[in-house]
């Protein structure tokens, strides 16, 4: 019994076809400014408020514990530094003034291009608190759900790069022991360092 069956297409192909075709992992931006246009936008696409508590991306019981935090290094129209985004009201809180863009690319195992990109999405979250909030499941769980949401939170950020013809790749080869003794200053209290998305042009092969 043959039971391969070959799916049929949509009479009219999804409009979200080019940009899921589009999605690229680009590694080694050029360094560039960017305009604070586009890092508002690529804010917005990671974690920007759609309304009713909701957001771009999906959240185990809509409670999105993963932060984005912005370190500028070159976008013009926004002074050096690392920002918190602040989805409800789609603004950004400075966290720390200065160019952070080479530290945090000594937190990735091998990613030192970072240190040049424009801009820098930083994703964290509190695990342990993560963990106590679905303490009432397997204890994994609340970990689990983090991780997920920051795979949605990336490719968020993947298709708007996409359309926007930028650059984007989610490194999320860490050195973790360093990131929780050397980077916490840059993160909200008590937040894990989960994943960076850099943003720029992209370098014409
Ligand atoms: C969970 C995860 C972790 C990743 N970590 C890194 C990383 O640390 N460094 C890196 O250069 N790319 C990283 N990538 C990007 C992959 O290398 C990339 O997705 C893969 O080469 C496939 O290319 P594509 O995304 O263009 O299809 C990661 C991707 C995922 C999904």
């Amino acid at each position: 019994m043959n039971d391969r069956i070959t799916m049929p297409a949509a009479t009219a192909p999804s409009r979200a076809f080019p940009l899921l075709r589009a999605r690229r992992s680009t590694k080694r931006l050029q360094p560039d400014p960017i305009d604070v246009a586009d890092a508002s936008e690529a804010l917005w696409a990671a974690a920007g408020a759609t309304g009713n508590g909701h957001r771009t991306s999906p959240s185990a019981h809509a409670i999105h514990p993963v932060s984005v935090t912005l370190i500028a290094g070159a976008v013009t129209g926004l002074p050096a530094g690392a920002y918190g985004y602040e989805s409800a009201d789609h603004a950004v809180a400075l966290r720390m003034s200065g160019d952070h863009r080479e530290r945090v690319a000594t937190l990735t195992l091998d990613a030192d291009w970072l240190a040049v990109c424009p801009a820098l999405l930083v994703l964290s979250a509190d695990l342990s608190a993560a963990r106590r909030r679905f303490a009432h499941q397997s204890m994994e769980h609340g970990e689990r759900f983090v991780w997920i949401e920051a795979g949605h939170v990336a490719q968020n950020v993947y298709l708007w790069a996409a359309d926007r013809g930028l650059g984007t790749c989610l490194v999320a080869g860490l050195d973790d022991d360093l990131a929780q003794r050397t980077g916490s200053d840059l993160l909200p209290a008590e937040h894990a360092l989960l994943g960076i998305l850099p943003l720029g042009l992209v370098t014409s092969p």
